[in-house]
């Protein structure tokens, strides 16, 4: 079986990926300090543990799906895995490399799970899926690392609920278990927390809701469970939807997890940004 070594959620903004490149020089600059001083921790993480494959669970935000085609569940069943220009001018970055055979099983596992996979055999990532990637392996050092884009609909509604989201990350755990490899898996959750970008409440962030969301997701995610996407919406504004990709990275780990690092930073680009890393106890 393939053995999941940890789960990590982190901010996906667009603006990362452009001060990523500068992060040396930001090292006393007081808006991006208390944002990337949470990262060291977790990448260090990385470098000792050396995952062997990170399936990025995450959204896209119109660069390979839009709203005239929008999959509930798209799973990357691709040998490569190529960032491309969305139009926010951040530095595009070294293609990924997939792990087809391993994409096919979880598909599979998961079809016969009855949930319904788009499966990809080509596909674009963008900034959710690239800006975690860059984030945790500093330098675009992710080379030799295998990637699953397990993409979640949460850009055009109805989108799937909280508790599909973490079943479905559970299921992936299932899949894991049952691939005849021994590779060390991470899961990546990115995205969120409260944001909303346009509308009335462009800007809105609730730093109460969010604190809750990082607490209960370590030892009583079923308790987000009951929430509705709708909930979801009015608490952390209508992109703080993002959080279903947290609880589908949560899924996935085992009933017990421990807290390695966690960070909570208020706010880069109008979005409240949380860095979790969770380790299965067992
Ligand atoms: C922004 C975009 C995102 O996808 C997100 O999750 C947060 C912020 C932005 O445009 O700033
Ligand atoms: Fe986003």
């Amino acid at each position: 079986m393939a053995r999941i070594v940890g789960g990590i959620t982190t901010s996906h903004i667009p603006a990362i990926g452009g001060a990523v490149p500068k992060e040396d020089q930001l090292v006393n600059d007081p808006y991006w300090l208390p944002f990337f001083s949470a990262y060291p921790r977790v990448r260090s993480w990385v470098q000792d543990v050396k995952p062997d494959v990170a399936i990025v669970v995450y959204n896209d935000h119109g660069l390979n799906f839009f709203l005239d085609k929008m999959p509930t569940f798209a799973i990357g069943a691709a040998p490569q895995y190529i960032n491309s220009d969305e139009g926010w001018g951040i530095p595009t970055i070294p293609p990924f490399e997939g792990h087809p055979e391993l994409s096919w099983h979880i598909i599979e596992s998961l079809v016969n799970e009855e949930f319904d996979i788009t499966s990809c055999q080509e596909m674009l990532v963008d900034h959710g899926f690239t800006v975690p990637m860059s984030l945790l392996w500093k330098g675009n050092t992710y080379q030799g690392v295998k990637t699953i884009p397990v993409c979640i609909n949460t850009v055009q509604y109805p989108l799937p609920s909280p508790l599909r989201c973490y079943k479905l990350g559970q299921a992936i755990g299932r899949a894991l278990a049952s691939w005849p490899g021994n590779e060390k898996v991470v899961v990546l959750g990115t995205g969120g927390l409260s944001h909303q970008l346009d509308g009335e409440r462009a800007g809105f962030i609730n730093k109460k809701f969010d604190l809750m969301c990082m607490e209960k997701i370590v030892d009583h995610p079923e308790e987000l469970t009951r929430l509705s996407v709708l909930d979801l919406a009015r608490e952390a504004g209508a992109q703080g939807t993002e959080f279903i990709l947290w609880l589908t990275m949560r899924g996935a780990l085992g009933d017990k997890v421990s807290v390695v690092h966690r960070n909570y930073h208020v706010a880069i680009s109008n979005t409240a940004t949380g860095l979790l890393l969770l380790e299965n106890a067992a």
